[in-house]
């Protein structure tokens, strides 16, 4: 009898130690990535007391923007690249949010290079069954819950609303038209291991899934972070029209697209208590 009851206690024990271990408690810190160095060059620039840290060979830049605690890491192109930073960082830092910035092809008529896409929810336009001229999206699968993930990401509401306000006290530069200031709007982006420079395509991207903005990055990291519940935000600011010009436009846009992203993520660290 005794012995029973004391197996029990250690078997309770043990459950309730590893459901401990899978908490994910998060630190005042807020992670900034971007995918390569332009995107993330503003910010580092920012940083106070910087302290590097190499991990798996990734470099992570944690110290005070705004006052508040960051990490800011380059990604690496790409949606692997991407998950496996974020997934590198969640693990190391526990960031209580993660935000993204940098650049995309406008896929919405009126967007111009240097206005800026808040994604109120991001999908990965290439995951999915290719067939005979038919490619059928597919959710993706949390292998955490073993469930369907939701096809589109949606962003963490309140980082949403704090960014769309932040914006409103950003200075950006401007790039196109005399007069005209970068544009802020909500949209979905859509993720895809594709650099789209094609207006077919964009067509397609907006009648198919409601784009407005496309790139390669966001819907790796959202995905991430869906499944491992931590609040997250995708910022892109239009370096191209994803369009058969995309390759020389997004080469003269993509500095002040970048810097543009960059800048409202600091005022919205401005903005926040930790
Ligand atoms: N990032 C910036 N422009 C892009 C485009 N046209 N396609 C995919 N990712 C991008």
């Amino acid at each position: 009898m005794r012995l029973k009851s004391t197996v029990y206690l250690l078997l309770c024990v043990f459950i309730c130690a590893s459901a401990q271990a899978q908490l994910y408690k998060p630190r005042p810190v807020t992670a900034l990535l971007g995918a390569f160095d332009e995107e993330i060059k503003l910010l580092r620039q920012e940083l106070k007391n910087p302290k590097e840290h190499l991990i798996h060979g990734i470099r992570f830049y944690s110290g005070k923007i705004a006052g508040k605690r960051v990490v800011i890491a380059g990604t690496g192109i790409g949606k692997v690249n991407a998950a496996m930073t974020t997934s590198l960082l969640l693990r190391q830092f526990k960031p209580k949010r993660v935000l993204f910035t940098g650049i995309a092809g406008g896929l919405r008529a009126d967007l111009q290079p240097g206005d800026i896409v808040l994604a109120k929810s991001t999908l990965q336009h290439d995951f999915g069954a290719v067939g005979n001229n038919l490619f059928t999206i597919w959710e993706t699968r949390n292998p955490v819950l073993k469930q369907k993930n939701p096809l589109y990401f949606k962003a963490d509401s309140l980082l949403l609303v704090m960014a769309e306000n932040a914006a409103q006290q950003t200075q950006f530069q401007q790039l196109t038209t005399q007069g005209r200031l970068p544009q802020i709007s909500t949209g979905v982006v859509a993720t895809g291991d594709q650099f789209i420079s094609s207006e077919t395509k964009v067509l397609q991207l907006m009648a198919d899934f409601g784009a407005d903005a496309v790139e390669m990055e966001g819907g790796a990291v959202a995905q991430v972070c869906w499944q491992q519940q931590v609040p997250c935000l995708i910022i892109r600011s239009i370096s191209d029209k994803a369009d058969s010009n995309a390759n020389e436009t997004m080469i003269n846009f993509t500095t002040t697209a970048a810097y543009n992203s960059a800048n409202l993520l600091i005022s919205f660290l401005g903005k926040l208590l930790d």
